[in-house]
């Protein structure tokens, strides 16, 4: 595909109120709800670069580095780093806000990849990325490296499905222990 975008066309904001329902017995954003904001952000930003449907591939990491405390403002910001032939890139960073003080800090930063899918259902083609700016490019240089990486995990998971199959594992432990 000869098709090039900018990361501005596709870069996502989402800003949430974090309110007692979504947080913990410590007062802070669950992980699991953080997640899902993850995902949904880096998917839409994926949509909005492919104007496809696009699938999560896979997530490198989630480093939660501080909590999100009720009250706060939890503001997600999601764009694509990176594009190869039908897969994409995307970075994710989650900043907290206190309200009353403005103090802004970094709780969360997360590298996902998503897979453009056609009509057929199969993978497709993606426009080619352009970064622009110098943290953009930081990151468009950095993740041929990052993707090299995630081949080789790629390989080891498939490794790993060949080892252990889908038999139910407690049905494993409940046939040796009548051994
Ligand atoms: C992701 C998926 C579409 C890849 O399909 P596939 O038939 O294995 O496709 P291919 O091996 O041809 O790979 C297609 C692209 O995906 C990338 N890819 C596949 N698995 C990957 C992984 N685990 N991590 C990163 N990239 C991956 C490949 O590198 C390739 O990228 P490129 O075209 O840019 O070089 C398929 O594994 C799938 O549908 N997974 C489930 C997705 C899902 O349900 N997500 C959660 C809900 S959205």
């Amino acid at each position: 595909m000869d098709q090039v975008k900018t990361v501005s066309q596709s870069r996502i904001f989402k800003s949430s109120h974090v309110l007692p329902p979504d947080t913990n017995n410590h007062g802070t954003l669950f992980g699991g709800k953080l997640m899902a904001y993850i995902d949904d952000v880096a998917a839409l930003c994926a949509r909005k670069h492919s104007r496809c449907n696009a699938v999560t591939a896979s997530t490198d990491s989630i480093d939660f580095i501080k909590p999100v405390k009720v009250d706060n403002e939890v503001c997600l910001e999601a764009f694509v780093t990176w594009t190869h032939k039908t897969s994409m890139e995307i970075f994710v960073r989650v900043l907290a806000e206190d309200l009353f003080s403005g103090e802004r800090i970094v709780c969360a930063t997360s590298f996902l990849t998503f897979v453009a899918i056609g009509d057929d259902g199969r993978p497709t083609e993606v426009p080619k990325i352009i970064p622009q700016t110098e943290v953009e490019k930081f990151l468009h240089q950095t993740a041929p490296d990052r993707a090299k990486v995630r081949k080789q995990r790629r390989v080891q998971s498939k490794n790993l499905i060949e080892k252990i199959g889908s038999t139910l594992l407690w049905e494993e432990d409940v046939k040796s222990s009548e051994l």
